[in-house]
């Protein structure tokens, strides 16, 4: 029996003794793992498994908090470090919330990814609104990349070993317009890793994009811009592949996913999947805006795709979902009519993906990767 039909039974027996399915917590009804924990399957092989944590329902405590924590080795804050909250001015930083956010990763023993220093969005008015010289913009980005960098290093030494450092700087082929790219020039990508790398050596940079996961276009023009990187001696260590996927049309093939992992591993460069979700159309075939099985069942093999790539590549050791229950996601706010994403659902029970998951990343723990 599925652990929450566990907690559900126990709830009703006990009186309902503050049963709660997303909000408060209960030592009482702290849910088992359904397999072991995915975080002692990775660990096995290496690697780390995470997820994106929002800030707001992992503070508040409860079936959110505790379920992140034993589940996951590793955790991306999913909002608490970009410029909007970090940066209420030009002259501030408020680091209260995403030091929470870390502080919990460290109770925990989860590593954070860093994300991220320098993006086209959420930016905050005082930034956007004002008509900036080159070298004031360059200026504020340098002084945001090596405070926040220092911070963390300061703070909680060797807990951040990975940034996002420059996120979505491609859009289709070219250099995304942006306020960096049209104040400072093309050079802010390269001048972004020498700060945050002059703030912390030891730190591994990473460039993120989305739609980069397998072979097309935009994979294409992500590899030529890293690969001038690294010919101009930037230090950069590695490429984050988004993966923010369909059940269809579907995502690339494993191989090549593999084939794109091999070309980054070729360059001496590390690959990590950020943010995977496999999201799903509801309302469509009747059924009333829940997922289908088949849909579970296709949405559970591209999970399994994508971990089995990972823990087969040399250089990849970082895999991370985008959040990790239905209840907590991005996706129905960002593409409308889609949802049922990540793999527990609302009520944090594990769907097939969570098993299709724990096998990939169990099954390889065997044979010595
Ligand atoms: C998203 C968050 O999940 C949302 O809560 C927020 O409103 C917008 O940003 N690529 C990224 C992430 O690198 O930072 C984005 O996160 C999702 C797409």
């Amino acid at each position: 029996m599925r652990y929450a039909s566990v907690t559900l039974v126990l709830c009703v027996l006990l009186g309902l003794l503050g049963c709660d399915s997303g909000g408060s917590s209960s030592e009482m009804t702290e849910p088992e793992s359904p397999t072991d924990p995915l975080r002692d399957l990775a660990s096995q092989q290496s690697v780390r498994v995470g997820a994106a944590a929002r800030a707001g329902p992992l503070l508040d405590g409860g079936q959110y908090a505790s379920v992140l924590a034993r589940e996951f080795n590793a955790l991306t804050p999913e909002n608490t470090m970009k410029w909007t909250p970090l940066r209420p001015s030009a002259d501030s930083f408020d680091f209260s919330v995403a030091d929470q956010v870390v502080a919990f990763a460290e109770e925990n023993d989860m590593d954070v990814r860093g994300h991220t220093l320098v993006w086209h969005r959420q930016l905050p008015n005082w930034l956007t609104s004002h008509d900036w010289s080159r070298d004031s913009l360059m200026t504020i980005l340098e002084t945001h990349v090596k405070t926040v960098v220092n911070h963390y290093e300061e703070t909680y030494p060797n807990r951040i070993a990975r940034w996002d450092v420059v996120n979505e700087a491609i859009s289709g082929t070219s250099r995304r317009p942006s306020i960096w790219q049209e104040t400072i020039g093309p050079e802010y990508v390269a001048l972004a890793f020498q700060w945050a790398h002059e703030a912390d050596s030891d730190a591994k940079l990473y460039y993120n994009d989305y739609g980069i996961a397998g072979t097309s276009d935009k994979s294409d023009a992500v590899y030529d811009l890293v690969r001038g990187l690294v010919e101009e001696g930037v230090p950069i260590d590695g490429v984050g592949l988004q993966a923010h996927v369909l059940t269809y049309p579907p995502p690339p093939t494993e191989e090549a996913i593999v084939r794109n992992m091999q070309r980054y591993e070729d360059l001496g460069l590390d690959v990590a999947i950020t943010e995977l979700d496999v999201r799903v159309p509801l309302n469509t075939d009747g059924e009333d805006g829940r997922p289908s099985s088949e849909q579970l069942d296709q949405q559970a093999d591209y999970y399994a795709r994508f971990a089995n790539a990972c823990v087969g590549a040399p250089n990849c050791s970082d895999f991370r979902m985008w959040g990790f229950t239905d209840a907590v996601s991005w996706i129905p706010n960002a593409y409308d009519g889609y949802g049922a994403a990540l793999i527990f659902d609302e009520t944090y029970e594990p769907k097939p993906a969570y098993d299709a998951l724990a096998r990939a990343l169990g099954e390889s723990s065997g044979d010595g990767n």
